[in-house]
């Protein structure tokens, strides 16, 4: 049973697809057509999520980098969900308290660098704590899946598989860990930051418009599950060749499944591209894989890398990127933690975000 005193924090991470979420085959419960297999990354990139329980105010209540959205009866189709999915929380807990939720990401949102899905899992970790639920990972990563897919794969560290399910009410689609940072531990992400502005179709709205309108996604779902197979492999064995062959792959994919949406939508920009040329022809140059590129849904690009290679990509990237280059290298995370109460984000007298300096 919730207490409810002192708010709960936790950090979360974002994580990047090397197969790819895109498309549902249920867009209410957020249930894919394909599983997919992520890394969860390092705290370079992080959301803080403070959330206290109160009968000080109203209504559930959610502030997102201090703009503030009331919960349950949002207009906005996200924040309508998220105050469902907490709503159910509650009703677990059997508590009639309200919920205050501060969140904020250290890094732009809605410009493709998964800062929901960062979102999704600090929220439903620290809500579940709040609440006293101990709800295990996985059952965690179900329940965040709701409020953003990819943000099941968010509750654990390294590498993350996000199983696609089968069942109707989709039990059995939610995410677990398949290996954590140690594993292998010299793969990290070069993430080039190209454009800070917020994308122009939201992933809602693309992942329904492709399954709608593109031929070309019907075959996408099928290739896709068994990519997802074959990377498995792949990570078990340390395969830095075949992951980066089939993440590149991959990403194209879901790329040219926007493309020949229609509306067709286009994530991608001419630095997009010019990393995409510049990572092969490293490749080439080195006769062999050192580098794979992927992008969500956006134009910043996530080079995956060994530890080993990252000073060369860096340079290739720049050379081809020029002053535009806004380069992050970033190792594996190891999932959200709990933060101490120091760390709260949320000013206990006024109830609102702590002022910042
Ligand atoms: C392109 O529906 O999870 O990142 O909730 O807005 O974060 P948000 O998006 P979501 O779709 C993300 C799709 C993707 C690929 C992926 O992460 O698998």
């Amino acid at each position: 049973m919730a207490t409810g005193n002192e708010p709960t924090t936790v950090l979360a991470t974002p994580n990047i697809a090397l197969v790819k979420y895109w498309g549902r085959r249920d867009s209410r419960l957020n249930l894919p057509t394909n599983s997919s297999i992520s890394i969860t990354l390092g705290e370079g990139l992080s959301t803080r999520t403070s959330v206290l329980l109160t009968n000080r105010i109203r209504n559930d209540t959610l502030y997102i980098n201090g703009e503030r959205h009331r919960l349950g009866t949002a207009k906005d189709e996200k924040f309508f969900y998220i105050g469902r999915v907490l709503d159910e929380l509650k009703r677990m807990d059997g508590t009639k308290k309200r919920m205050l939720v501060v969140t904020e990401n250290n890094y732009p949102t809605g410009a493709g660098l998964a800062s929901s899905a960062a979102g999704a899992a600090a929220l439903i970790h620290a809500a579940s704590e709040a609440l006293g639920l101990n709800l295990d990972a996985k059952e965690m990563s179900r329940v965040a899946r709701l409020v953003s897919g990819s943000g099941c794969r968010s509750l654990f560290g390294g590498f993350a598989i996000w199983h696609m399910g089968k069942e109707a009410d989709g039990r059995d689609s939610y995410a677990e860990q398949l290996y954590a940072p140690e594993h292998w531990p010299d793969i990290v992400d070069i993430v080039a930051i190209v454009d800070r502005g917020r994308k122009p179709v939201s992933t809602s709205e693309g992942h329904e418009r492709t399954r709608a309108s593109s031929n070309l996604y019907k075959y996408r779902a099928d290739h896709a599950e068994e990519r997802s197979m074959r990377l498995m492999d792949a990570l078990k064995h340390r395969d830095f060749e075949s992951m980066a062959h089939i993440t590149m792959r991959d990403s194209n994919s879901m790329h040219a499944c926007c493309l020949d949406s229609y509306p067709p939508i286009n994530y991608l920009n001419d630095d997009s591209v010019r990393i995409m040329r510049a990572v092969h022809m490293l490749n080439d140059a080195h006769g062999e894989m050192v580098a794979a590129y992927t992008f969500d849904a956006g134009p910043n690009a996530h080079v995956i890398t060994t530890r080993r290679n990252a000073e060369r990509v860096m340079a290739a990237l720049k050379d081809s990127l020029g002053k535009r280059a806004e380069l992050m290298l970033l190792g594996q995370g190891s999932g959200p933690r709990i933060l101490g109460a120091k760390e709260s984000l949320i000013d206990m007298e006024r109830l609102r975000p702590v002022a910042h300096e």
